[in-house]
């Protein structure tokens, strides 16, 4: 292992190779890159490297693997689940993609963007819109995570609904391998059967099986006209029947469909400054529904009007606040985006990424509820997420008269409880933020027999010697 403070054969080569600038080794320049957002995990490293266009990261790619270090790439740092962070052995080299941020083609006719691992999705969206499209994946972290970790998590986020996971977007990749061969896969192509699809096999591998270094991504046409709604609806059941409403009524509008609980709600209202509730009086339940389309003068608002109209008469919809401008639709949508923020700032949480067929979703909520209840009482139970999609982040926040490591002390045993509803509905233990380091102790047990042993011999055969992403997605064997 290369020490940080004595001049270094490796360490050398590799500044050769990238320029001496872009190997860190100084605490002060590393420290940003060992700790992951949620704070959960601290890591170690003899250095970041942060190589400059793929050729640089495939020349990185061969020293490391020439003399046996272990890397572990690095997009945004917004992993939900550690993902991005190295161990505390500290011989694990942190490959930064942030300097390659280039958009290197966007072509309006085939709807396509090429764009470099490093880029922010915000920035690919305002490249997709200032060319007049869509890039339609929309994350709470847009602004932060890269177009690398967010292929690598294979994220979701809040159009999932209409528009697929990230992994529905990505129509070629280039990627680094683990001996430092690139494999240019940047093909445009809407048919291509011509052998295995390897370019999912590294979307939602969480950088343990190729370092991705730029993609082809699809682009839709920008909407012409959105309505949102933010509504109070009378039960977890009532949620789902509005957005079967919306389904039976003109599903191919439908943007976002997000579930919020009450005490999430009353969490943002009370940590995040400047949000405001646009109805009369709290509930214990609320929606909030984007209808979009490219087609202009589609009377879009009238049709939010008729269906929650129809919604209330029936008695699942209590009340509902129509944005009436663009200001409106965003203030709206910050009381569902804080909702992470504000439960940060609550104290320790413990998150469940889980989902659940969409006509499960009520029997989630009130069965884990009722579970985590159970388990530790006082515990604040804040359930909000992507509704439309069956993925519901059934997040829990200590109690405010408990220690935060005590309660932190308690994540497997609330995670595990969580899980066993989850797994009587047929669900997911981890629906869009992937496994990490934070979950790799479930896969055996949700992921075990054939299903493991092919994901095994996947890396096996694409990194023998195991020197991508140690520790993550999968168990110790
Ligand atoms: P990182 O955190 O840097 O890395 C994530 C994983 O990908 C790591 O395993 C890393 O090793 C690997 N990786 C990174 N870059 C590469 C690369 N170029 N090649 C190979 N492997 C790589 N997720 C959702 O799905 N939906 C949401 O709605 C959502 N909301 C979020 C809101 C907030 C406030 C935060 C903090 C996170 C949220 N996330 C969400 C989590 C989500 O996984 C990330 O935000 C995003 O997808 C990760 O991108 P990143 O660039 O930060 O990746
Ligand atoms: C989100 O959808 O906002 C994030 O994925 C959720 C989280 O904080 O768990
Ligand atoms: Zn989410």
């Amino acid at each position: 292992m290369p020490d940080p403070n004595s001049p270094d054969p490796v360490l050398d080569q590799l500044r050769a190779i990238v320029g001496p600038a872009w190997v860190m080794t100084a605490p002060g320049e590393t420290v940003g890159y060992l700790e992951d957002w949620r704070r959960l995990y601290r890591g170690r490293t003899p250095a970041v490297v942060r190589p400059g266009n793929t050729d640089e990261l495939s020349r990185v790619m061969a020293v490391c693997h020439c003399h046996g270090i272990a890397v572990v790439p690095q997009g945004g740092n917004t992993s939900m689940v550690g993902g991005a962070i190295p161990s505390d052995a500290g011989d694990q080299m942190v490959i930064s993609l942030s300097r390659l941020n280039r958009v290197r083609a966007i072509d309006p006719v085939d709807m396509t963007m090429t764009v470099e691992a490093g880029v922010t999705l915000r920035a690919a969206q305002e490249t997709a819109s200032a060319h007049g499209g869509l890039l339609p994946l929309s994350i709470g972290s847009e602004g932060s995570a890269q177009i690398g970790g967010v292929l690598s998590t294979n994220a979701g986020g809040n159009n999932t609904v209409r528009y697929g996971n990230a992994r529905d977007l990505v129509l070629g990749l280039e990627v680094v391998l683990a001996d430092g061969q690139v494999w240019n896969g940047l093909r445009r192509l809407r048919k291509d059967n011509t052998g295995y699809c390897l370019r999912q096999l590294f979307v939602g591998a969480e950088g343990t099986l190729g370092i991705i270094t730029a993609a082809v991504l699809k682009i839709v046409a920008r909407p012409r006209e959105t309505a949102v709604a933010f509504c109070a609806v009378a039960s977890p059941e009532a949620a789902l029947a509005v957005f079967a409403r919306f389904q039976a009524h003109d599903p191919a509008a439908i943007q976002a469909f997000e579930y919020m609980s009450g005490l999430g709600v009353d969490l943002v209202l009370r940590l995040v400054e400047g949000t405001i509730l646009p109805l009369a009086a709290r509930a214990d339940h609320y929606v909030l529904i984007e209808l979009a389309t490219p087609r202009p003068n589609a009377g879009l608002r009238q049709s939010l009007e008729d269906v929650l109209e129809a919604a209330m008469a029936d008695g699942e919809v209590i009340d509902a606040a129509i944005a009436e401008s663009e200001a409106q639709i965003r203030a709206i949508w910050r009381l569902r985006e804080e909702h992470t923020e504000s439960q940060k700032r609550a104290g320790a949480s413990v998150k469940n990424d889980v989902s659940v067929p969409v006509s499960s979703v009520p029997a989630l909520i009130r069965g884990a509820t009722a579970a985590c209840e159970a388990l530790l009482p006082g515990i604040l139970v804040a359930p909000f997420g992507h509704m439309g999609d069956g993925n519901i982040h059934f997040n829990l926040v200590q109690p405010p008269d408990m220690a935060a490591a005590d309660f932190a002390a308690l994540d497997h045993a609330i995670m595990d409880t969580v899980a066993e509803i989850v797994r009587t509905l047929d669900g997911s233990f981890s629906a869009e933020h992937g496994i990490g380091q934070l979950k790799t102790y479930m896969m055996a047990d949700w992921r075990g027999g054939a299903e493991l042993m092919m994901m095994q011999k996947v890396k096996q055969a694409l990194d023998p010697a195991g020197l991508l992403n140690p520790g993550k997605v999968l168990p110790k064997s």
